[in-house]
């Protein structure tokens, strides 16, 4: 019989369980999606009751594949949706459906933090400043909104970790999603007391922080019961998403040289680093990568969905091929601008309420360059973004990931706007790949994530990189109309 790892992702809209050989080689895969809450304008919540339910199944549907094919798994790696907050009573029993990710009450919870602890204090110890997304605001918020839920907490688990307290009874987390909370000193990778203290916070909420490889516990009987999965399976901490699929990248932080871009719903920038060196204004994220080392992370909200958007909303009976042909058919934009702010923008401006905008529009436009604006756009707010990390990071090169990314065009802009070279890569692993990686060494695949990472990285094709200096000071000018300075409330 083969072995095999398995791999999880909670995600936003669904989990994904895959397993893989040792070889990387996807032998079964399952997904299952669950709702999306929305109570309150923005409020985003899930009910962990769902993810556990569609865990389960998911990995039931696996464990029935490897059975017909003949494959054991040996370890399970988790990954999943950051910066989530799943509130625990003493029976460990959830209290309220969760707060994600995206979720913006947290406005007046931030202001407590950065009064609390001087913004340049909280990013030289957690690598970031306070964040309305991130989970320590969503725990101020429910000690002021929801005073009897919150007198009920004994614990705060992140998503993924949430699932290891099902699977296992055991309360862990690892340095990569643990970063993202808001309390953890980097440097030291545990909880940070002088934060937490300034906060009147409980150090007892938190989980232990243990390595992102390591075994966190043993499969509980039931558990193995109802999956089929077998009992006493170990299982592996994991990663945050965006560290779990920087691992399935083989980008290491001992080869700073090599990060991604992810072209998806929002634009994301992945920069491996070897020390905990923060932007001293905190326009982006640092956080703990899962391979033992740091990460920047540059989060722009509208890469992909802009062009989603403006298919859905202006052209919905064009296939986005088209459009993208339509655009890569002239020289330039021609004048127009977009501004992508359609969600308001996190890094590098960190601000809520910026709007988008097509501007320099003339009779002679239409949609070509309405929409190579647009892309234009998106690549260059990734450059806003980029101009913040340069000086921080040693990146050479990106490997492109997401649903733009097989845009060899659109690519091009990017690495034009970047001056960075950009990859594209034939077969895009995920997060779920990256959890599964993680949970290698613990399978005995291979002696650390390091090896893991070397034997299984994909190789990637460079694009040629497109001249866009006239368009991206025309943006710059049109940026800075609008962008005027941080605001204290983040995004
Ligand atoms: C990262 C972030 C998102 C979530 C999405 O800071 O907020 O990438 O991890 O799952």
């Amino acid at each position: 019989m083969a072995e095999v790892v398995l791999g999880l992702d909670l995600g936003t809209s669904g989990v994904k369980v895959v397993a893989l050989s040792a070889s990387g080689e996807l032998v079964a895969h399952a997904s299952r999606h669950y709702p999306l809450l929305t109570p309150h304008p923005g409020w985003t919540e899930q009910r962990p009751e769902d993810w556990a339910a569609a865990t389960l199944a998911a990995l039931g549907d696996v464990t029935g594949q490897l059975r017909e094919s003949g494959h054991i798994p040996q370890a399970l790696g988790l990954s999943g949706q950051m910066h989530g907050a799943v509130f625990l009573d003493a029976g460990g029993e959830v209290i309220r459906p969760a707060p994600l990710w995206n979720d913006q009450r947290t406005g007046v919870a931030v202001a407590e933090i950065e009064a609390a602890i001087p913004r340049a204090e909280l990013i030289a110890r957690t690598g970031n400043r306070a964040v309305s997304g991130f989970q320590l605001p969503k725990l101020l918020w429910l000690r002021q909104a929801e005073p009897e839920n919150f007198s009920r907490v004994r614990r705060v688990l992140l998503p993924k970790d949430y699932l290891g307290f099902l699977l296992t009874g055991t309360f862990c987390t690892e340095p990569s999603d643990a970063s993202g909370i808001g309390a953890l000193n980097l440097a030291s990778k545990t909880w940070d007391r002088d934060v937490l203290d300034a906060l009147r916070l409980d150090v007892a909420l938190f989980p232990e922080v243990v390595d992102s490889w390591a075994v966190v516990g043993q499969l509980l009987p039931e558990i193995a019961a109802q999956t089929g999965l077998p009992p006493g399976l170990s299982i592996v901490a994991g990663g945050g998403d965006n560290a779990a699929a920087g691992v399935a990248l083989g980008l290491s932080s001992q080869r700073p040289e090599l990060g991604s871009v992810s072209l998806g719903t929002s634009g994301v920038l992945f920069a491996p680093l070897a020390e905990p060196t923060p932007d001293p204004e905190g326009r982006v994220h640092l956080f703990a990568h899962a391979d033992g080392g740091y990460n920047l992370l540059g989060v722009t909200l509208s890469a992909a969905g802009a062009l989603q958007w403006f298919r859905d909303k202006l052209a919905p009976e064009t296939s986005f091929q088209t459009l993208l042909d339509e655009a890569a058919s002239i020289d330039s934009a021609e004048g127009v601008t977009f501004l992508p702010f359609l969600s308001g923008e996190r890094s590098p401006h960190m601000n809520p309420d910026l709007r988008a905008s097509f501007s320099g529009l003339s009779l002679a436009h239409g949609r070509p360059q309405l929409v190579r604006a647009l892309l234009e756009g998106a690549a260059f707010a990734l450059a806003d973004t980029y101009d913040v990390m340069r000086p921080l990071s040693d990146l050479k090169t990106l490997l492109a990931t997401g649903g733009g990314a097989r845009s060899a065009f659109w690519l091009g802009l990017v690495a034009g706007a970047l001056k960075l070279g950009v990859q594209q890569v034939a077969h895009e692993p995920g997060a779920a790949e990256g959890a599964a990686m993680l949970a290698m060494p613990a399978a005995g695949f291979y002696p650390d994530v390091q090896a893991v990472m070397s034997a299984l990285a994909p190789v990637g094709q460079l694009v040629p990189a497109l001249n866009v200096a006239g368009s991206l000071a025309s943006y710059q000018a049109e940026r800075a109309k609008v962008v005027t300075g941080n605001r204290v409330e983040n995004i």
